[in-house]
């Protein structure tokens, strides 16, 4: 018999470094205003030199397991979601895993780019649902900084570095995943793209010279499909979870373009309260934005017990992702998290004594 699948743990890792917009006006022809006036990024965070893909995971995938209380050995299964992995082979999840001791999980990467973190979550909660699994570790993370070319003012202005991780149990009790919708268009596939280092264009020392594994995108078109696939996702999932706009207590949005977020926000009737942004402080963070909004939504008390969350996301393929999740946990258990981004930068002791006050 299948158990509900359901968030027990929640982290997150935004790297030290910031980079604001004064600083890519001395890379791009860009001006603060206009980063600001077209996206609503003030600054993104950016990976020092000896972090990669594994190591943000890593944070803020112990984060999640100390808020669950739950120990590393303990996990079935680490699902990856990301387009920059440390290496094209093996699978980041398999690294992840291994440096969180957790010995005896699955590991796998899941690529959807920007709606990657949603599709592991579906995943993540079918293999829970199924029974195969009890505790699926489920990571959003990205280093675009590493697949920028900091050369197009097009795209450098828009992305930073991150991870979000939540960790999904099976649980007898209601909650946790309540619908879903998954959607990809390959008619897309050349609206986001890096042209380099697959098997289309093997790397050769003229696709490094013509720029081909950096990230190259139409803006333009990727803006229209998605203001209008985000609402669209939006409403197959709730659809799914048999809910309206009006049940869900807090919107997550793929934080892409604050523009783009904001036209989603009126098509559906959204008021301000229930929607959450977090954009400003870290640019567009791809399958880690929605995680890290996550986190921070609850960080900011956004997010009660028994409150329904419609996270959606979309990005390079097309790609669209949406789940609807009733929250079951406490969220001052957050305070247990050894890193201070998860845990709101409470010192330790007090973050102990908030939840033995919480019981
Ligand atoms: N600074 C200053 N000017 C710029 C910059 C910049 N960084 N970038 C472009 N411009 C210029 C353009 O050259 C253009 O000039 P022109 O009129 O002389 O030709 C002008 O600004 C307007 O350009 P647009 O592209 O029309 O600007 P727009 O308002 O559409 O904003 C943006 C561009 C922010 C990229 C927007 O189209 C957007 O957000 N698109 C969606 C991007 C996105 O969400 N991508 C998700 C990727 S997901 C993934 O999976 C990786």
């Amino acid at each position: 018999m299948g158990s509900n699948a359901v968030i027990t743990g929640w982290g997150m890792y935004a790297p030290e470094r910031v980079m604001t917009n004064d600083e890519l006006t001395r890379l791009v022809d860009t001006s603060d205003e206009w980063i600001i006036s077209r996206t609503g990024i003030r600054e993104r965070r950016i990976a020092a030199d000896h972090e990669t893909t594994t190591t943000l995971s890593v944070h803020a995938a112990r984060d999640a397991l100390a808020v669950a209380g739950v120990d590393a050995s303990e996990v079935d299964l680490v699902i990856v979601g990301t387009c920059s992995p440390d290496y094209p082979l093996p699978a980041t999840a398999v690294l992840v895993a291994r440096d969180l001791g957790a010995t005896r999980a699955a590991g796998f990467d899941l690529q959807a780019a920007c709606s990657g973190f949603l599709f592991a979550l579906a995943t993540g909660s079918s293999f829970i649902r199924s029974g195969t699994y009890r505790n699926v570790l489920v990571i959003g993370v990205e280093v675009l900084s590493r697949f920028i070319d900091w050369t197009d003012r097009n795209t450098c202005v828009l992305f930073g570095d991150g991870a979000g991780a939540v960790l999904l149990s099976a649980s007898a009790q209601p909650g946790g995943l309540l619908g879903a919708d998954l959607f990809s268009d390959g008619s897309g596939c050349e609206a986001i793209i890096v042209p380099g280092g697959g098997s289309a264009e093997p790397a050769t020392a003229e696709t490094v010279a013509a720029r081909k594994h950096y990230i190259r995108m139409l803006g333009r078109e990727v803006y229209k499909y998605a203001t209008r696939q985000l609402a669209d996702s939006a409403a197959n999932a709730l659809r799914d979870a048999g809910l309206g706009v009006d049940d869900i207590d807090q919107f997550v949005f793929h934080q892409a373009n604050l523009r783009i977020i904001e036209s989603v926000q009126k098509q559906l009737g959204i008021p301000d309260a229930r929607l959450f942004i977090n954009i400003e402080k870290y640019g567009n963070t791809s399958a880690a934005s929605v995680p890290m909004a996550l986190v921070e939504a609850v960080a900011a008390g956004r997010i009660h017990r028994g409150d329904r969350i419609l996270m959606v996301a979309f990005g390079a393929g097309y790609t669209a992702g949406a789940a609807v999740v009733e929250w079951t946990a406490d969220p001052s258990r957050a305070f247990l998290a050894p890193g201070d981004q998860t845990r709101l930068g409470k010192p330790r002791a007090e973050a102990e004594a908030a939840v033995a006050a919480a019981g």
